[in-house]
C-alpha cells in the first residue's frame, strides 16, 4: 500500500495521526485540505510531504483557475511547513509546468511520485551496501523518527536501508527512539518494523546517547529534512545528541536521504528554519495533560546536526562524507 497517491481527481493519504491504533485513509480534494494534512502531520516526513504539495498544485490547476492563482496556491503550499527542502522542491518542480495547462501539471506531480518511489529503493541499496562495507555482520542499528514507507511513498529512507539489510538477514537489532513529543518512533517505526519482522526495541529519547555509549549499536542511521550545501543535517529533534554520542563512540553516522532532500541554495544549517511547533504538543503526553496549569513549553521541531559529525549522506545516486570535508554541492 502507498502512503500517498493519486485516485483519479483527488489525492489519497495514510491518516498518520491514527497509526498505529487505525489505518485510515484521507481524501484530500482542494488545496486546503492538503496544507491542513501537512501541518497537522496527517501526511509527514520530507519525501510524502513533498509528493503531497505537487499533488497539491495539481489540485489547484484542476479548477481550471488561471496560472496566477495556481501559482498563488502553490505559494500557500510551499509555506505549509518551513524545514523539509522537499516541500519547496517538489511544488516548484510542478509549478514549473502551470502554463502547459492542468494535465501537464498533473503529469509532472504523478512523475515526481513515481521517482520518489524508485530513489527511495535505490537509496536502499545504496545504503545497504554502505553499511555493508562499515560493518561487519548483522548490524545493531539506533534509529530516531520514522523514516519508513510512511515518510515516503513506499519503501523509506533511513528505515528503507534497514528493509534493505533485513532482506539479505543482516539486522541483528534496531534502537528505535519513542521520538516526543507526537511519538513518530512509538506509533511510526515500531508499527513498520513490526510489519517487517525486524527485532527492535523502542526506548525513551534520553535513553539513545547511553545505549550507544554502552556499545549496544554498530551504527546511528536516521534520515533527513534538509542536508545544506556544507553537509550540516537538519532532522527530527533529537537528532543531534544521538550524532555526539556516536562520534564519542566511534561508530558511524549516516545520514540516508534522497538527492531531493540535499540542499545546495542553503549554504549551511545556520541558515536552516526550523520549524517551530505549539507548545501544548510538550505539555501533554498522548493527548492527555502531563505538565502543571501555566507551564510554559519551547517547541523546537528540528535539530541542526554540523557536518563534522557526520559520516555519510548516502542518497540514491551517491556517498558524500560531510566528516571528511566533502560538500553536498
Ligand atoms: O515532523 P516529521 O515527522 O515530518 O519529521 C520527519 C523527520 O524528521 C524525518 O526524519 C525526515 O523527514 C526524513 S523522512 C524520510
Amino acid at each position: 500500500m502507498r502512503t500517498i497517491d493519486w485516485a483519479g481527481d483527488h489525492v489519497v493519504a495514510v491518516d498518520q495521526t491514527l497509526l498505529p491504533g487505525e489505518v485510515r485513509m484521507l481524501a484530500l480534494c482542494d488545496v486546503d485540505a492538503v496544507i491542513d494534512a501537512i501541518g497537522r502531520l496527517a501526511v509527514r516526513g520530507a519525501p510524502a510531504i513533498g509528493v503531497a504539495g505537487g499533488l497539491g498544485v495539481a489540485l489547484a490547476a484542476r479548477t481550471g483557475r488561471d496560472p496566477e492563482w495556481v501559482r498563488s496556491e502553490a505559494a500557500r503550499l510551499r509555506a505549509a511547513r518551513p524545514t523539509a527542502v522537499n516541500l519547496a522542491w517538489a511544488v516548484d518542480r510542478v509549478l514549473a509546468h502551470v502554463d502547459e495547462g492542468a494535465e501537464a501539471v498533473l503529469d509532472a506531480a504523478v512523475a515526481l511520485l513515481e521517482a520518489d518511489i524508485s530513489a527511495n529503493r535505490a537509496l536502499g541499496a545504496r545504503g545497504a551496501a554502505l553499511v555493508r562495507e562499515l560493518v561487519a555482520g548483522p548490524v545493531a542499528v539506533h534509529t530516531h523518527c520514522n523514516t519508513g514507507a510512511l515518510a515516503c511513498v513506499e519503501w523509506g529512507t533511513a528505515l528503507g536501508v534497514v528493509r534493505s539489510l533485513h532482506q539479505e538477514g543482516l539486522v541483528r537489532l534496531v534502537f528505535a527512539d519513542e521520538t516526543r513529543p507526537l511519538l513518530q518512533g512509538a506509533r511510526l517505526t515500531a508499527f513498520e518494523l513490526g510489519e517487517m519482522g525486524v527485532p527492535y526495541r523502542l526506548v525513551v529519547d534520553g535513553a539513545g546517547p547511553s545505549v550507544i555509549a554502552r556499545g549496544l549499536v554498530d551504527i546511528v542511521l536516521v534520515g533527513a529534512d534538509r542536508v545544506a550545501a556544507n553537509g550540516d543535517v537538519a532532522n527530527k529533534i533529537g537528532t543531534y545528541p544521538l550524532a555526539l554520542a556516536a562520534a564519542r563512540a566511534g561508530i558511524p553516522f549516516i545520514v540516508a536521504a534522497p538527492e531531493s532532500t540535499l540542499d545546495r541554495a542553503t549554504p549551511d544549517g545556520a541558515h536552516i528554519t526550523i520549524e517551530e511547533r505549539d507548545p501544548g504538543e510538550v505539555l501533554a503526553f498522548g493527548g492527555v495533560r502531563s505538565a502543571p496549569v501555566g507551564a510554559l513549553a519551547y517547541n523546537p521541531a528540528f535539530d541542526i546536526t554540523p557536518a563534522d559529525l557526520v559520516t555519510a549522506v548516502v542518497t540514491d545516486t551517491r556517498v558524500i562524507r560531510p566528516a571528511r570535508g566533502e560538500r553536498v554541492a
